[in-house]
């Protein structure tokens, strides 16, 4: 029997292969016409995209990103959003950090950073996760794909509005740094972009940092050490290389070849499997499930590889590893899991703790 007969897909679940598909989107495209992203996002959004099209329309959200922005732009305000939401956590109780911290910072930061503050926690949530639903319906629901038009109008409204903003008070978020760039592209494609940034932006920093969180209050050890050593960017990379919050991805083979002699025919699809890809036995021996922040350095698949390699990577570090992480542990140094049975990870596609109940102390 070949692997596609039960997935529809070749999985590829070793570092070397799904780097090499990811790093040769020639024959390994990211325009796979059999997902039902298009439709749930009401337009071809880039990740689905190659080549020339695809760098236009990165590149017209690249300012937003700069090593320069995320200094002076997004940490001063990161920072705050920070400090706002661990003060209100309330000591000596326990609280699930997944509602009341991980899930409303991530979507906090993420509304600064598109240029759409105006959007409440709860609807960038509530848009994120029908955006994921819509895009992995893959059984063709109706219903499910009437909740996605819902969110694509609430969205549009709030993104027009946005935008007259912008137009007249220019900042560095991408909403603006696309309106207001010379030559903008299209407006269907902002506005798809910032959904596939809404979509991407807010799960994968909020199940990162609840797996960080898991992995260092359940290896006490390795708890001390990070907050003897400020060791958070360790913390930061093993927490993502571990559990990775974006565990597959999709492309469309464009040409007939062959992986290891297996033959992969022309307009078959493969999944690049990257947590099994961050397990790796040639790379990780016998410790590639376990959480271990003293590892030797070596690169991890958590943020992709090639063309389509994560844009938001140095925002979700910098709102990680260098402002959340130590300001929490700082007001919470003794923070222990109030029930571990409890910490349920879940998900194939993307995947993190939904529950993470904790004693504040
Ligand atoms: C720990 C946090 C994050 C992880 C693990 C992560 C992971 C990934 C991965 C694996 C991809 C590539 C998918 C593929 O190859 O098909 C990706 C793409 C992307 N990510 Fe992230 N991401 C994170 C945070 C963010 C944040 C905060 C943003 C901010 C908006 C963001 C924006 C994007 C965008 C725009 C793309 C598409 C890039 C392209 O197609 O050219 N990500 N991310």
């Amino acid at each position: 029997m070949r692997p596609t007969d039960l997935t529809g897909r070749t999985l590829l679940t070793r570092a070397e292969d799904t780097e090499y598909v990811k790093d040769t989107p020639d024959l390994f495209s990211s325009n796979d016409p059999n997902t039902p992203m298009e439709r749930a996002f009401r337009a071809h959004t880039l990740m689905r995209k190659d080549g020339a099209e695809h760098q236009a329309e990165r590149g017209a959200m690249a300012p937003a990103f700069t090593a320069r922005n995320i200094k002076t732009c997004w940490e001063p305000i990161y920072t705050k959003i920070a400090e706002d939401y661990v003060a209100r956590l309330p000591k000596g109780e326990v609280v699930d950090l997944f509602p009341t911290l991980a899930g409303p910072f991530a979507a906090r930061c993420l509304t600064h950073l598109l240029g759409i503050p105006e959007a409440s926690d709860d609807d960038l949530r509530r848009w994120s996760q029908i955006l994921i639903d819509g895009a992995g319906n893959f059984g063709w629901s109706d219903a499910l794909f009437a909740e996605c038009d819902k969110a694509n109008d609430e969205m549009d409204a709030l993104f027009a509005a946005a935008a007259d903003r912008l137009r007249a008070d220019p900042d560095q978020s991408a909403m603006s740094v696309m309106i207001n760039a010379e030559d903008p592209i299209a407006q269907s494609q902002i506005w798809s972009n910032i959904k596939i940034a809404i979509g991407g932006g807010i799960n994968e920093p909020r199940d990162a940092l609840l797996t960080i969180i898991y992995g260092l209050l359940s290896n006490p050890d390795q708890f001390a050490a990070c907050k003897e050593d400020g060791m958070w960017m360790q913390a930061f990379e093993e927490g993502v290389r571990w559990v990775a919050p974006i565990q597959v991805s999709s492309r469309l083979v464009t040409d007939d070849t062959e992986i290891h002699g297996f033959h992969i025919p022309k307009g078959d699809g493969v999944m690049t499997i990257q947590a099994s890809a961050n397990w790796d036995e040639k790379i990780y021996g016998d410790t590639g499930h376990l959480f271990d922040i003293h590892r030797a350095k070596v690169p991890h698949q958590a943020f992709g590889n090639g063309p389509h390699f994560c844009q938001g990577t140095h925002v979700a570090r910098r709102m990680l590893a260098n402002i959340m992480l130590p300001l929490l542990f700082d007001r919470f140094p003794d923070m222990e899991l109030a029930d571990p049975a409890a910490v349920d990870f879940y998900g194939f596609g993307v995947r993190g703790p939904r529950h993470l109940p904790v004693l504040l102390k």
